[in-house]
C-alpha cells in the first residue's frame, strides 16, 4: 500500500536524526527533472522540523548519447553534476547532502566526499523505504563485518552452482552501508543494510557463476540460464553458457570499454527487510532494486569502475550481480556459509530465511 505523506515525512525526519541533522547543520536537497518530486519535499519538509538551514539545488537532466535502459545505474560517472562548477559550489556549502539523482560512481561525489559534506542517496519509491527503514542495529551489524573485512587479506567466494573465486583485498577501503550518514565525508544510502571493498589490482581470477535465480542488474531481471563468468588478473575473460550468459557479453560489448570487465565491488548482504524476491513485485522503472542488492546472506559482486574506492577506472558500464546460496570466506573464516551469515556480531536474532 502507499506510504502517506505524514509517515514519509516522518521516516525522512528519523533518517535526517540518525544523519545527526539539526538547528547547526546545513542540508541540501539534490534533485533533477527525474527525481521523485516527494523525496525532495519530504526531505525540505523533514530537515526544517529538525531546524537545519536547508536548501534544494535542481539541476537539468542529462543523457549520455550511448546510454540505453533508464535504469539509474545503467550508465554511470556521467550526471548532471558533472562539469557544473556552480552547482558544485553550492552543494559544497553543505553539511548533508540528500542526494535524489545518484551521484554514485562519479568524481564529483568522490570529491564533495574528500571536502568532508555527508551524502545520502534516497531514490528508492516510499514504500521501500518505509519497510528498510535504517536502525542503529542495521549499522551495528554492518559495522562488525566492516571491521572484519578492513582487517582481511584473502577474499573467497564458493557455491554448489560451481562458483569458485579468491582475489586479495586491502588495497581499497571497505565501504559499509547502514542507511544513514552521520560523520564528516561519510557517503550512505537508505535504504540499505551490506559491505564491500574491491580487490587487489590484478588479482581476482577463478570463476564466478551466475545460478538460475540469481539476479542481473541494471537488467532487474532474474537468470534464467547458469552463467559461468572465468576471471583471471582482475578480468572476466570468457563468458558460458546460453541465452543469459550471450545476452550479458553482449550488453558489456556495447561499451566499447575493456575496463567493463574488471571485476569491480564485492561484499555481501546484511538487511533481513530486503528479500530476493522483491524485484518481481515493483516495476522496473520505480526502484533502483536495492532489496536484491542487500538481502541477508547474498554475495554481491559487480563490474566496471572503482572511482568510489579512490581509483582510476572510470567506466560507464556498471554491472551489480548478487548470488544465492554463496559460501564467503575472509582469510578462511567463513561470514556467510552458503546464503546463511554465520558470525554472531552479524547475526539477526531469530532471522529465517524465506524457503528459496
Ligand atoms: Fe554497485
Amino acid at each position: 500500500m502507499p506510504v502517506g505523506d505524514n509517515e514519509l515525512l516522518n521516516m525522512f525526519e528519523h533518517v535526517l536524526r540518525l544523519s545527526r541533522v539539526d538547528a547547526t547543520q546545513s542540508v541540501a536537497v539534490l534533485k533533477s527533472s527525474y527525481s521523485n518530486p516527494k523525496l525532495a519535499w519530504a526531505a525540505m519538509e523533514a530537515a526544517q522540523r529538525l531546524g537545519a538551514k536547508v536548501y534544494a539545488v535542481e539541476l537539468p537532466t542529462t543523457n549520455h548519447a550511448s546510454a540505453m535502459g533508464n535504469d539509474l545505474t545503467a550508465y554511470v560517472g556521467d550526471t548532471p553534476l558533472s562539469g557544473h562548477k556552480a552547482a558544485q559550489q553550492a552543494l559544497a556549502g553543505a553539511d548533508l547532502v540528500v542526494d535524489t539523482m545518484l551521484l554514485l560512481h562519479s568524481p564529483e561525489q568522490t570529491e564533495m566526499l574528500k571536502n568532508g559534506s555527508r551524502i545520502l542517496l534516497v531514490v528508492e519509491p516510499p514504500e521501500i523505504l518505509a519497510r528498510l527503514l535504517p536502525t542503529e542495529d542495521d549499522k551495528r551489524r554492518v559495522t562488525a563485518a566492516a571491521k572484519r573485512l578492513q582487517k582481511a587479506k584473502k577474499f573467497e567466494v564458493r557455491s554448489k552452482a560451481g562458483t569458485e573465486f579468491v582475489c586479495s583485498v586491502g588495497q581499497y577501503p571497505t565501504v559499509s552501508e547502514y542507511g544513514f550518514a552521520e560523520e564528516r565525508g561519510r557517503w550512505d544510502h537508505w535504504p540499505s543494510g551490506f559491505l564491500f571493498t574491491w580487490p587487489n589490482e590484478g588479482t581476482a581470477r577463478g570463476k564466478i557463476v551466475i545460478d538460475v535465480g540469481d539476479i542481473i542488474f541494471p537488467f532487474k531481471s532474474y537468470a534464467q540460464s547458469k552463467v559461468t563468468l572465468d576471471v583471471k588478473d582482475g578480468y572476466i575473460t570468457k563468458f558460458s553458457g546460453g541465452f543469459d550468459a550471450e545476452y550479458l557479453e553482449d550488453y558489456m560489448k556495447t561499451f566499447d570499454d575493456p575496463e567493463v570487465f574488471a571485476i569491480s565491488h564485492i561484499g555481501w548482504g546484511l538487511q533481513p527487510r530486503a528479500k530476493w524476491s522483491a524485484l518481481g513485485l515493483y516495476d522496473k522503472a520505480e526502484s533502483i532494486g536495492i532489496d536484491g542488492r542487500a538481502y541477508y546472506g547474498g554475495f554481491l559482486f559487480s563490474t566496471g569502475p572503482n572511482t568510489e574506492a579512490g581509483g582510476s577506472r572510470n567506466t560507464a558500464c556498471h554491472m551489480d550481480i548478487p548470488l544465492r546460496r554463496c559460501s564467503v570466506l575472509l582469510d578462511g573464516e567463513e561470514m556467510v556459509r552458503e546464503g546463511v551469515v554465520v558470525p554472531a556480531d552479524q547475526a539477526v536474532p531469530g532471522f529465517k530465511r524465506a524457503a528459496e
